[in-house]
């Protein structure tokens, strides 16, 4: 690591003063009342950040940068090559949108501290949304389109929202996925029920609408647009929540993690400035989805609290039309960053492996690409570089965090990169590998990755509603530490590497996924005995859910039939984005002489890597019946 370098000059300086440059970075924001306690550690549970400030999210985003005189930069732009429209909207047209918006909201009874569901794809308006609810100080929490309506059920009964803002419809390249029918269906299964659904109609699919609870959001929005109102930005604590994303647990209750306003801001203006490098009235595009953290921080928030320019993309790596989509995106847009997660530069490859799409357009602007989401391979990461010849920056962090735990500073300093490592822990964040009994391990050798307490500004205080379950699920396996549940090492040199989970959560396709939360969709079928679920490598998405299941004596139905009918009710019941196409039946599970499935060995026989076998296993005989499964479907 280059001491001697700005990164090693400003990681000391955190080191030194924690508080001292974290009240520093607060300078960067338009406080209501601005922070006089930076870090107060009596409270929460390890401390809460700027207690005493008040703030608007909204402010900073928005309306601060047209008093500034950015009202007629682009803050927004959407290109939608899934319906073939674009659409750029200034800072003081989105100030216009979000400022009516937050009014519509406000006549629906909604007030700071109320929670506002989105279930929306990437239009402009899902943008509106979350600023409009940060405006007034309601809580919002943006469920995925590609989750099925059970999941959307928990997400509502969780939140408790006053009022759901959703548009009729999502668009992928194969299909209109219609939304009502699945919002419909989850409040029907849902406890809590809200008061008022906002339906944004989008021409591909005119929904129909509930008598009483369903409100067209074009005309309410355009009526109070047209008597002028508009809802002026409310003072919220720093400490209050601003968002909530929920994100896979180890069951099939995702967890709600709390997001600050205060804390949050501060962060990511720090990030935009020292780690992405984009400078205001920059072009930035991240290509993930406003359903994912990624999206919440990259898309939205911090690119508008820099005065950046945003590119809110409604389309795919590959197909829409082609492999060239991204680099038409940085050339037509003349966007100086692009952030995605490894999979997609995987489709590309796959689709374009000798990048001769590339030429025709003009990167020049273009500096750098940056990944995350899942572990960024070295061999894309090195193909990326040459075919783009910029730095290709893989970053490693959680949606508990919002902002990246390690990363490689660019904004700061350029670090020679290691491909296969993030490169080196973010001011705020003492990264530590440890063994199980929490005793740091010597350099390059695999252990529980774990964060020293405090976690800094933007990472979750707790999870919503639920202080218990956030101390026994993050802070009680090291006492001092909060477990990342990501294991890996750090070199030497201090770069950290992260190989992969310590839990039974997957990721495909750059989507977390919880593999219990699938077991429960297995176990739920009346054929299943029992069943486990491994994520197994896959080329493009990293890693596919594959489930095993040892079906009950006497079924008549025959195994591919349920085989079949798994796949379909994973896709019911959690979701498309789930990716669930294998359902292998077998006589037994691998177990040890204690009943733990051997989860861990089926998934490196299915990967085709050696493995030991288990001291405790029952009987070894069962593995040889796992891969000769796997074998029959082409596997392992
Ligand atoms: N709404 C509804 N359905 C959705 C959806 C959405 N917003 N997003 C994805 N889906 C569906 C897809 O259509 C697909 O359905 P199918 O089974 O009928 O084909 C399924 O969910 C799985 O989607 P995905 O895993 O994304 O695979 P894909 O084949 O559609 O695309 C990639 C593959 C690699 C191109 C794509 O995964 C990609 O670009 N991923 C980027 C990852 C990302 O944004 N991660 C966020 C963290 S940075
Ligand atoms: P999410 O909360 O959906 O952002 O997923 C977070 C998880 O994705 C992490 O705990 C890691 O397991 C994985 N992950 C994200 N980014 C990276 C990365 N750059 N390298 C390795 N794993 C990553």
């Amino acid at each position: 690591m280059t001491e001697q370098g700005r990164y090693g000059e400003v990681y000391g300086r955190w080191q030194a003063d924690p508080e001292g440059f974290w009240a520093e970075a607060a300078q960067a924001i338009d406080w209501i009342s601005s922070p006089q306690r930076i870090f107060d550690p009596a409270q929460g549970a390890y401390g809460r950040w700027f207690p005493d400030a008040t703030c608007n999210t909204c402010f900073n985003a928005l309306d601060r940068h047209v008093r500034d005189g950015r009202g007629e930069q682009p803050a927004l732009i959407h290109d939608s090559p899934v319906t073939g429209t674009k659409s750029v909207y200034t800072y003081a047209q989105m100030l216009d949108e979000v400022s009516a918006l937050a009014a519509v909201l406000q006549d629906l009874g909604v007030g700071k501290g109320d929670r506002v569901v989105l279930y929306m794809p990437m239009v402009p308006e899902a943008a509106f949304a979350m600023l409009a609810c940060a405006r007034i100080g309601a809580v919002h929490s943006v469920v995925f389109g590609g989750f099925a309506a059970k999941e959307l059920a928990t997400r509502i009964e969780d939140a408790t929202p006053r009022v759901i803002l959703a548009a009729t419809c999502g668009i992928e390249p194969s299909r209109v996925v219609e939304y009502k029918p699945l919002l419909d269906q989850a409040i029907e299964l849902s406890a809590h029920k809200p008061q008022t659904c906002l339906i944004l109609q989008r021409p591909q699919v005119e929904a129909s609408m509930h008598a009483t609870r369903d409100k067209n959001w074009r005309m309410l929005v355009a009526a109070a647009k047209a008597q002028g109102r508009r809802a002026e930005c409310v003072p919220i604590a720093a400490t209050d929540p601003l968002y909530i994303p929920y994100t896979s647990g180890t069951t099939g209750k995702p967890k709600g993690v709390v997001r600050d306003n205060g804390g949050h801001m501060v962060a990511l203006k720090w990030t935009m400035d020292n780690l992405y490098g984009v400078k205001p009235g920059e072009v930035m595009i991240t290509a993930s989805d406003v359903g994912w953290v990624v999206g919440h921080s990259y898309i939205v928030y911090a690119p508008l609290i820099q005065g950046a320019t945003s590119v809110l993309y409604e389309g795919k790596p590959v197909g829409t039309p082609d492999a060239g989509a991204f680099w038409r995106l940085i050339a037509e847009h003349k966007a100086v960053v692009l952030f995605t997660a490894p999979t997609a530069f995987r489709a590309i490859r796959k689709e374009d492996p000798d990048a001769t799409l590339l030429p025709a357009y003009d990167l020049s602007r273009f500096r750098a690409l940056f990944l995350a989401g899942e572990r960024a391979d070295p061999d894309t990461l090195v193909w990326a570089q040459d075919i783009l010849k910029v730095p290709v920056i893989d970053h490693w962090w959680q949606t508990e965090t919002g902002s990246p735990i390690v990363g490689n500073p660019l904004g700061l300093e350029l670090l020679p990169v290691k491909p296969g490592s993030p490169t080196v822990p973010m001011p705020g964040y003492d990264v530590q590998c440890v063994d199980e009994g929490g005793r740091p391990v010597p350099a390059g050798t695999m252990g529980a990755i774990v964060i020293k307490l405090p976690l800094p500004p933007c990472a979750l205080p707790t999870l919503w509603q639920a202080d218990a379950r956030f101390v026994e699920s993050y802070l009680a396996a090291y006492p001092g530490y909060y477990n990342t549940s990501d294991a890996g090492f750090i070199d030497a040199d201090g770069y950290v590497f992260i190989m992969g989970r310590t839990d039974d959560i997957i990721n495909v396709a750059g989507h977390r996924l919880s593999t219990g939360g699938m077991e429960e969709v297995l176990a739920s079928h009346p054929a299943v005995a029992e069943c486990a679920v491994v994520g197994i490598r896959d080329t493009i998405k990293g890693e596919q859910p594959c489930g095993f299941v040892v079906l009950k004596s006497g079924i008549t139905q025959s195994p591919d039939a349920v085989e079949r009918e798994l796949v379909a009710l994973v896709r019911e019941k959690i979701g498309p984005v789930a990716a669930f196409r294998l359902a292998l039946t077998v006589g037994r599970l691998p177990k040890t002489r204690s009943g733990k499935i051997l989860r861990a060995t089926m998934k490196k026989i299915a990967d085709g890597e050696d493995y030991a076998m288990p001291a405790t296993i029952e009987d070894p005989a069962v593995l040889d019946e796992i891969g000769l499964a796997l074998k029959a479907k082409g596997l392992g």
